[in-house]
């Protein structure tokens, strides 16, 4: 059988991503009005955690209840994966028991194993290399805002994470640039995620320039789940990182602000900017929902028609 994994951005074409978006918009308006729209009536989705999780969780489970579906927590804290059961046997044995798989955990590899043993689709809900579940939510929430994101320019400042890697993989499939700042030492490593070139992105040392005329600004926690013993020595290397008003004045008068949860008021963002009107935060956790349903939907069902 024929199916597909959602491991990296760059796992669909631009082309699957608008149906994706156009599907997206007729499942939060149909949820919206509170009309039932349950196409998974039968499917199981399985949620494998490997690190803590708020909106991932939520989003994954409420979504699969809400398409009709059923969604099963696993925790490596209390499965036999935490006491060293093999990712290959693991992904065999789970495979045949549900649908679809969803996990959360560290190094790339381990799910790139996983999907290689899986007899169904796997999706990414964040690994210590890429988020694409959270980089599809922030790019429908900006076309929902602002329309089209083609030719805009998206500031990221801080950390070469997990978040500022799959931007700069959806830059190259969107077909817009990311002007990236993060501090020496925390260069980001344009190889290891597969870029076809730097047509799309820029580096700044100085995150002030980097946000100069952006209509999209946008950061994340200065340390990431999995490199919490680093979080004291990084303080000290972000501390010019933080992205207040001044910062903000910057950009495009109409620039959006966007952060994919959890914050850190006063380290990588001051409570101003979070807060303030500029801010789309809490719209960009909702669509996490929304644009969940889409891809769950596409993984077990295909293309459907419009509003079916
Ligand atoms: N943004 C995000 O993935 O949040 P959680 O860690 O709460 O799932
Ligand atoms: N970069 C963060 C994102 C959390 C949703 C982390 O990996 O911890």
């Amino acid at each position: 059988m024929q199916f597909k994994h959602f491991l990296q951005f760059n796992d669909f074409c631009r082309e699957e991503y608008e149906y994706l978006f156009e599907r997206t918009r007729w499942i939060k308006q149909e949820f919206k009005q509170y009309r039932q729209y349950w196409p998974l009536s039968d499917r199981t989705l399985a949620m494998i955690f490997d690190k803590n999780s708020t909106r991932t969780r939520l989003s994954f489970e409420a979504g699969m209840h809400q398409l009709g579906g059923a969604a099963i927590y696993l925790s490596t804290r209390d499965t036999q994966l935490g006491r060293g059961e093999p990712v290959e046997d693991a992904a065999r044995v789970i495979s045949r028991m549900v649908d679809l798989i969803m996990i959360r955990t560290y190094e790339h590899d381990i799910i790139k194993r996983f999907a290689e043993n899986s007899r169904v689709p796997i999706i990414n809900g964040l690994t210590d290399e890429y988020h694409p579940c959270q980089i599809m939510s922030d790019i429908f929430t900006y076309i929902e805002y602002r329309g089209s994101i083609e030719g805009r320019t998206v500031a990221w400042i801080g950390d070469s994470n997990n978040m500022c890697n799959t931007w700069l993989q959806a830059a190259e499939i969107f077909n817009f640039k990311v002007n990236v700042s993060t501090p020496p030492g925390y260069d980001i490593n344009p190889e290891r995620i597969g870029l076809s070139g730097t047509t799309h992105y820029e580096k700044f040392a100085n995150p002030h320039k980097a946000v100069i005329g952006a209509d999209l600004v946008t950061t994340d926690v200065w340390t990431s789940m999995g490199f919490e013993s680093e979080a004291e020595q990084r303080k000290n290397d972000f501390a010019e990182f933080c992205v207040d008003e001044e910062m903000m004045s910057l950009a495009k008068n109409n620039a959006l602000f966007m952060h994919c949860l959890p914050a850190h008021r006063g380290e990588e963002v001051s409570a101003e900017v979070l807060d303030g009107p500029q801010s789309v935060v809490w719209d960009e956790a909702e669509n996490r929902l929304h644009t969940q349903k889409a891809l769950m939907e596409y993984l077990l069902l295909g293309k459907l028609d419009a509003g079916s």
